[in-house]
């Protein structure tokens, strides 16, 4: 199994998560975090951090799509590993629906 990061970390991106992974296994997006699936050894440290809960073990109901895109994107964005400002309207976005229309491809900047 692995932690996967679902739609509600997009336009939040508050990132407490990635100071408690013991293997730095996120990847930054313009707008929102994945998480390695190879790389995450289910430790399940990372999943209390995060304030919108968007982070959560593959065997919940419905990650499915979640699961394929942190597997996508690990591979082809920049790794991080600390935490920097959140974007300054992450409290807007804080549990909109319809979020997954706002994810963006593009690579964060990494660190
Ligand atoms: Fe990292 Fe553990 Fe979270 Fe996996 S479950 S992403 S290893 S902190
Ligand atoms: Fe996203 Fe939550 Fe981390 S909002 S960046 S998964 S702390």
């Amino acid at each position: 199994m692995t932690y996967i990061v679902n739609d509600a970390c997009i336009r939040c991106k508050y990132m407490d998560c990635v100071e408690v992974c013991p293997v730095d296994c996120f990847y930054e997006g313009e707008n929102m975090l994945v998480i390695h699936p190879d790389e995450c050894i289910d430790c399940g440290v990372c999943e209390p951090e995060c304030p919108v809960e968007a982070i959560k073990p593959d065997t919940v109901p419905g990650v499915e799509k979640w699961l394929a895109l942190n597997a996508e994107y690990s591979k082809i964005w920049p790794n991080i590993t600390v935490k920097r400002d959140a974007p300054a309207d992450a409290k807007e976005w804080e549990g909109k629906p319809g979020k997954e229309a706002e994810f963006s491809a593009n690579p964060g900047k990494g660190d």
